[in-house]
């Protein structure tokens, strides 16, 4: 079926008009920033393969990630596209080509990063704003754009609109959102100027307005999508508590100020449209709070219903009489059908969601299942925080496309072989899926009654259910691919007597941290301590009549589990070595925030900087920071501190084998992303 008649979702497969502008469907690919491009901002031939393979999938149009109008001071990140110059255009103007062979309509992002701008270096500049405020990361004071420097970055998106136009791209999309330049001016909160471009709303919209103007002279009819926040939600209650030391590093006067909410956005809107906007890109929230709601509100972790903020979009679509593009966690084809339905925006966009899964539109048409983003934000925090190449974890092609071809496809083996795979967690399933693609006769043999591996206990939150999502799609393919799978099945050479395998793939997981145990009075007394990770996985259990329960370790696995336990009506306590701002520092910040935000709200009670001596059934006894020795009773402690590799395979079964592979958590146990590819890799490579 290639229309949207008929179909079971009508609308999402409907073309649609931005402008001028017409577009096959109404999906369009959310900006994401890469980190493809050269350090110099040329485009690169891994950016072009990752945006085209999306084009094949069926987007309607993509909005490329932020391109820099203003280089030094206006980037994001060290590698960075540009367009503040004609040098690139030739480059962009191949890309645009080859994403429009790929049938997909394109358009660039204009971005100019204002007070977050950020440069570890010595040499660098400071970052303009429109007041000087701290921001960003690095809590560094911007210095107050003088007007000469707002006409002359005016000028330069101006510049660049033209440019992409030139280079053949569709469409521009103006950012002014997200805590960038253009939203730093919009917004109440951190806009304080006296002059023309502070004060009331039109004031602080006068920049942007300026803008559009300057482009609609040149260019009456390109397309120009605004992408704006429909609400900040910057206020004082929606951080941490105070004592957590992220908060320190900002102004405390800071905080009282409130952000830019919705009321607010329409009139922003309401005067954008009259200056020429041909749609409005609705999302939420500021970068300029790490920590806050503000940032969650913008790229939400695990915890955040599939297309919450929508309705912004349809508020402002029906205050303001403008086309809207929602975006935000839309994983499913029909909750994106749902927003398109009840009128509350002409497109819906997918940043993460085509990330994961490049060919989610033509899904749509075949009804294939999707591999849906799960939201643990790896792509955001090691290509944000550490400054890596973009990286998914459900999907290890993801910006390796340019590299490695499709394994059911340019992967084909010639020698299909007989493989055996032990260990169903997500590095197991992975192989075994890959291997299986490229024609390899494929057995998984998973020791517990059921796949999942560490899929099962960090699945097991209401708000980290999405991970649960990885396990359904890894176990449903598998099972499409006739891969033969044994749960319940344990390998040893008595168990293989009378098999041939070709390969063998070692993936059987991790295992709670032995080592560190503290003493234990009465051990045999079972019943009052276990692992955090046998009581997620169903294997241990609270004995009834308890009330207090400890969890040792503030890491991630503790977190959750003191969540999960004090969820269920226990008295929960986490005991930690380290300070309580390093309570759960192992998980990506955005996830982290939600994580304990519902610690706090549960009121599970920290004892930090507490060194474990010796439990009982009766007390448990632990060193304070201060070097004294308390004792406190519990009814029942649960350990998380940590993983170790689970190497428990026996050598006279590994021996029989010709190649052996290890992958995953027993090799070191690390999480969803380094698993994943691990195990693509090895898939590929047999
Ligand atoms: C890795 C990554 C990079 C992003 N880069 C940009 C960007 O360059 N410009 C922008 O406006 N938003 C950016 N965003 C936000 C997305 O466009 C999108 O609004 C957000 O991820 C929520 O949508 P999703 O759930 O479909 O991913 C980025 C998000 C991610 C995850």
């Amino acid at each position: 079926m290639t229309s949207g008649a008929g179909c079971n979702f009508p609308n999402l497969l409907a073309p649609g008009r931005i402008g001028t502008l017409q577009v096959k469907n109404r999906v369009l690919m959310a900006p994401v920033s890469t980190n493809f491009a050269t350090a110099e901002g040329e485009v690169t031939p891994e950016l072009v393969s990752f945006y085209e393979r999306r084009a094949r999938g069926g987007a309607g149009l993509l909005i490329l990630e932020c391109v820099n109008v203003d280089f030094p001071r206006g980037k994001t990140g060290h590698t960075q596209m540009r367009i503040d110059s004609d040098r690139f255009v030739p480059k962009l103007h191949e890309l645009a080509e080859i994403l429009h062979e790929a049938g997909a309509s394109a358009a660039l992002q204009l971005n100019h990063s204002g007070g977050l701008y950020g440069d570890r270096s010595r040499e660098a500049l400071k970052p303009v704003a429109p007041s000087p405020f701290l921001y960003g990361k690095l809590m560094i004071e911007a210095e107050e754009a003088s007007r000469e420097e707002i006409h002359r970055i005016r000028n330069n998106f101006i510049d660049a609109a033209e440019r992409a136009a030139l280079a053949g791209f569709d469409a521009i999309e103006i950012h002014g959102a997200h805590g960038y330049l253009l939203a730093e001016f919009l917004s109440p909160w951190t806009n304080q100027r006296k002059d023309e471009y502070g004060g009331s709303v039109e004031n602080r919209t006068r920049l942007a307005l300026e803008i559009v103007q300057g482009i609609r002279k040149k260019l009456p009819c390109f397309p120009i999508i605004f992408r704006i926040s429909g609400d900040e939600f910057v206020s004082p209650e929606r951080g941490l508590p105070e004592d957590f030391a992220v908060l320190k590093a900002e102004r405390p006067e800071e905080r009282n100020l409130p952000g830019r909410g919705l009321a607010e956005t329409v009139e922003v809107v309401n005067l954008l449209k009259s200056a020429g906007v041909d749609g409005f890109h609705v999302t939420a929230g500021t970068h300029r709070l790490p920590h806050t709601f503000a940032r969650r509100a913008q790229v939400e972790g695990m915890g955040m219903e599939q297309g919450w903020k929508s309705y912004l979009a349809g508020e402002i679509r029906r205050a303001c009489n403008v086309k809207t593009v929602a975006v935000g966690v839309i994983r499913d084809h029909a909750v994106a059908e749902e927003i398109l339905s009840r009128g509350d925006a002409d497109f819906v966009a997918l940043g993460r969601g085509l990330i994961a899964d490049p060919d989610w539109v033509s899904k749509a048409r075949t009804g294939k299942p999707v591999r849906k983003c799960i939201g643990c934000n790896s792509c955001v925090q090691y290509r944000s925080g550490y400054g890596w190449k973009l990286r998914c974890a459900v999907n290890a092609m993801a910006g390796r496309e340019y590299r490695l071809g499709e394994p059911e496809t340019a992967g084909k083996t010639l020698s299909p072989r007989k493989v055996l795979v032990v260990g169903g967690g997500p590095a197991g399933m992975e192989a075994a899926r890959v291997a299986a693609l490229r024609g390899h006769r494929v057995t998984l043999a998973e020791k517990k009654p059921v796949l999942g591996g560490s899929l099962v206990a960090a699945g097991i939150l209401e708000e980290k259910s999405k991970i649960r999502w990885l396990n359904e799609w890894l176990q449903g393919e598998l099972a499409a691919l006739n891969v033969e799978l044994r749960p319940g099945f344990e390998v040893t050479e008595e168990a293989l007597s009378g098999e041939e395998f070709d390969a063998l793939v070692i993936a059987t997981g991790g295992l709670p941290e032995s080592k560190r145990l503290p003493a234990i009075h009465n051990p045999e007394e079972k019943n009052f301590f276990a692992q955090a990770t046998e009581l997620l996985e169903g294997t241990a259990a609270v004995p009834k009549g308890a009330e207090k329960v400890l969890v040792v370790g503030g890491g991630l696995i503790g977190c959750e589990t003191a969540c999960y336990i004090a969820r269920k009506g226990f008295r929960t306590t986490v005991m930690t070595r380290r300070g309580k701002d390093s309570l759960g520092a192992d998980m990506d910040p955005i996830n982290r925030y939600e994580t304990l935000s519902t610690l706090f709200k549960l009121g599970i009670e920290i004892r930090d900087g507490a060194t474990l001596v010796e439990i009982s059934p009766e007390a448990v006894r632990y060193e304070n920071g201060n070097g004294e020795t308390l004792e406190e009773p519990f009814d029942f402690i649960l350990f998380a501190q940590g993983m170790e590799p689970d190497r428990k395979i026996s050598q006279k079964a590994e021996d029989r084998f010709p190649e052996v592979y290890r992958i995953g958590d027993c090799v070191m146990p690390r999480n969803i992303l380094y698993a994943v590819y691990e195990g693509f890799s090895v898939g590929n490579k047999i």
